[in-house]
């Protein structure tokens, strides 16, 4: 149950061992944060997230084997934090991968992999949580987009284009549940340096790990429905969406 301050007390992570989903699980331990599954592709890299967290007084965690392009799984992804949770206040969807928009590397398979891993697979899961939190009437879905999901850059188009429909999605998803007690935010983070950005040169804006943790739980504090960080990147990426395509793809990639 979410306590007086509109912190989850519960959640289920998608995409469990992901950088910037335990920024978030950081800063939601130095509030009520108590009981949590982790869902992932590995099971020990799940088990070392766990024993992090733990550490961090969550005191219940469990893992739960799941890869997102496995569409079949997502039901029994949701069956298994009811069953482990009770009530989900909380899910944090932080499943992703950049892919590669290198058109020697571009072919059916690599399009659809990156695909149904930031898009497909995550809409498949919200759908099936987001039954479970309407039934119980209440909870809250935070999904990481991208500013990347705003405009497609040439070159990470595949990554963009799919982070684009996964926004367009929750968007929809959220207008949709408006009245059922249930709400989802969209997060779009802009550069921020990861496990998933490791090999690549830092880009104007770069945020810290620790900034979204702490953007994600103040939106939730104030019950934002989307969070641009850093907030900068918000009037920023309202002119870049309308600037002319001649001047966009001549921009830095
Ligand atoms: N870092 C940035 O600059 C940035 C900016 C904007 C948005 N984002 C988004 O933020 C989210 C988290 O990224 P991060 O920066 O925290 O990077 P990260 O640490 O590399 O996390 C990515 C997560 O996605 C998981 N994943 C990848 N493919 C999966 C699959 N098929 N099934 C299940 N899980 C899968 C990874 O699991 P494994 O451990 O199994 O690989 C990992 O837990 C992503 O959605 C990313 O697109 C990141």
């Amino acid at each position: 149950m979410n306590d007086v301050t509109a912190m989850p007390q519960s959640a289920v992570v998608v995409g469990g061992t992901s950088d910037l989903a335990f920024a978030v699980l950081e800063e939601l331990a130095q509030r009520r944060l108590r009981t949590v599954l982790l869902a992932g592709r590995d099971r020990t890299s799940l088990d070392r997230v766990a024993v992090r967290l733990r550490s961090l007084g969550v005191s219940d965690v469990v893992t739960h084997v799941h890869d997102v392009c496995d569409l079949d799984g997502a039901r029994a992804l949701a069956d298994a934090a009811l069953a482990a949770l009770g009530q989900v206040d909380l899910v944090l969807v932080a499943a992703g991968a950049l892919g590669s928009s290198s058109l020697d590397a571009l072919d059916a398979r690599a399009v659809a992999e990156t695909v149904t891993t930031n898009f497909t697979g995550p809409a498949a899961v919200v759908a099936e949580l987001a039954k479970v939190l309407r039934a119980q009437g209440s909870g809250r879905i935070v999904v990481l987009s991208s500013v990347a999901a705003v405009r497609a850059r040439r070159a990470n188009f595949v990554y963009g284009a799919s982070k684009a429909g996964l926004d367009a999605y929750c968007q929809g998803l959220g207008d949709a549940l408006v009245g059922s007690g249930v709400t989802v935010v969209v997060v779009r983070p802009g550069f921020v340096r990861t496990a998933m950005t490791a090999s690549l040169p830092s880009q104007p804006f770069a945020a810290r790990p620790a900034d979204v943790g702490r953007a994600v739980v103040d939106g939730l504090s104030r019950g934002a429905e989307t969070i641009w960080v850093p907030g900068a990147l918000r009037p920023v990426f309202a002119l870049l969406r309308i600037a002319p395509r001649s001047l966009w793809r001549k921009l830095p990639q």
